[in-house]
């Protein structure tokens, strides 16, 4: 072989080799495209399963698609949504304090990383927060803002604990009434700590399902307690006399089995509020709650409780008059 027949030899070898390259190349480029459009319709086809519920407008449908076909909520890989599964729905009362905002921002950044979730944030207030709207709003999940102001004979009361959330959450077990068919509900208050495992499992429950609180009590938890696999009590601080001593983050039940018990719902009787609901969904038995947390074995929610903080001290406006400060001002409480 001489030395232009080596050269020709050569590029015959190479040919193919940029022809692999090319193929190769566009094929990555097409299964890209391809994966895009797929997970875009899937959460498109979220938004319709919620109108489909009832769950949901045509606007927040809409809001939902618009956050969607940004790739904000495909970024993560435990928003993938999956319309095969039940919406869950979740009840959280707030109220207007230092930490609001804070403790809603942690919780709707957990949220944000669930699927199929519908959340009712219901404010003890007169008039919805602007914060607490826009706050909403940023996330891209399928939300209901409302209102259910504690009433006047609590909220007077000087001496002893109030019902703490209780109108917000019977405004959100109506809610429910009017608007969910089926799935499952779940109190999830403003300030506490929520592991992702939590809202995989309870999803499932078919009637109600327990499982362990963290940082409850002097006993640090409060749980149903497990021996040979079965149902065998409760582990709680303070059992006064309650059928059911859990806290409020310790249960979740399904929509269905609720909607069967048309009168359940939750008495304006501070530290009774978890017992006095539990009862009001008779027939239910202790022995027959479902027990998750493999078999109560884990903890996926705490009872963290942040520190209170002061109102902010006033700003001088003389001093600041101009300033980003004026703006921070209106945040603060
Ligand atoms: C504990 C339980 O975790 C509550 O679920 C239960 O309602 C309460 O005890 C009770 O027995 O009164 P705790 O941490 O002591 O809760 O109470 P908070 O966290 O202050 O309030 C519970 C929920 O109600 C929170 O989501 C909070 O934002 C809301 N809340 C509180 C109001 O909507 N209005 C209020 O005036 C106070
Ligand atoms: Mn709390």
């Amino acid at each position: 072989m001489n030395f232009s027949e080596k050269i020709v030899c050569k590029r015959r070898m190479r040919f193919p080799l940029t022809m692999y390259l090319i193929i190769f190349v566009s094929a990555s480029v097409v299964f890209y495209q391809y994966h895009l459009s797929k997970a875009w319709m899937i959460s498109h086809n979220n938004s319709q399963q919620f109108r489909d519920l009832g769950a949901s407008s045509v606007e927040k449908g809409a809001n939902y698609t618009y956050y969607a076909s940004k790739n904000i909520r495909q970024a993560e890989p435990f928003s993938i949504n999956n319309p095969h599964i039940p919406p869950l729905y979740i009840i959280t009362p707030t109220y207007r304090r230092p930490e609001q905002l804070a403790e809603l921002t942690r919780l709707a950044h957990t949220l944000m990383l669930t699927p199929n979730v519908h959340w009712l944030v219901i404010e003890d207030a007169q008039r919805k927060t602007d914060l607490v709207t826009d706050l909403l709003e940023r996330t891209g999940l399928s939300y209901d803002h409302l209102l259910a102001p504690m009433p006047e004979i609590y909220k007077k009361k000087k001496k002893g604990p109030k019902p703490r959330g209780v109108s917000n959450r019977n405004k959100g077990l109506n809610w429910i009434r009017q608007n969910a068919k089926n799935g499952v509900l779940y109190f999830a208050d403003d300030d506490n700590t929520y592991d992702l495992q939590l809202f995989k499992e309870i999803r499932y429950t078919k009637q109600v399902s327990m499982f362990p609180v963290g940082l409850i009590t002097k006993l640090g938890i409060s749980s149903p307690i497990v021996r040979n696999g079965k149902f065998d009590g409760f582990y709680d601080g303070w059992i006064a006399g309650r059928k059911f001593p859990v806290d409020m983050a310790g249960f979740a039940v399904s929509v269905k089995f609720l909607l069967d018990r048309p009168k359940a719902g939750m008495p304006f009787k501070p530290g009774f509020e978890e017992d006095g609901f539990l009862k009001s969904l008779e027939p239910l038995e202790p022995y027959e709650l479902e027990l998750l947390a493999e078999n109560c074995t884990k903890i996926w929610v705490w009872h963290t409780q942040a520190k209170r903080n002061e109102p902010s001290q006033p700003l001088d406006f003389a001093k600041y008059n101009n300033t980003n400060l004026v703006v921070l001002k209106h945040i603060l409480v």
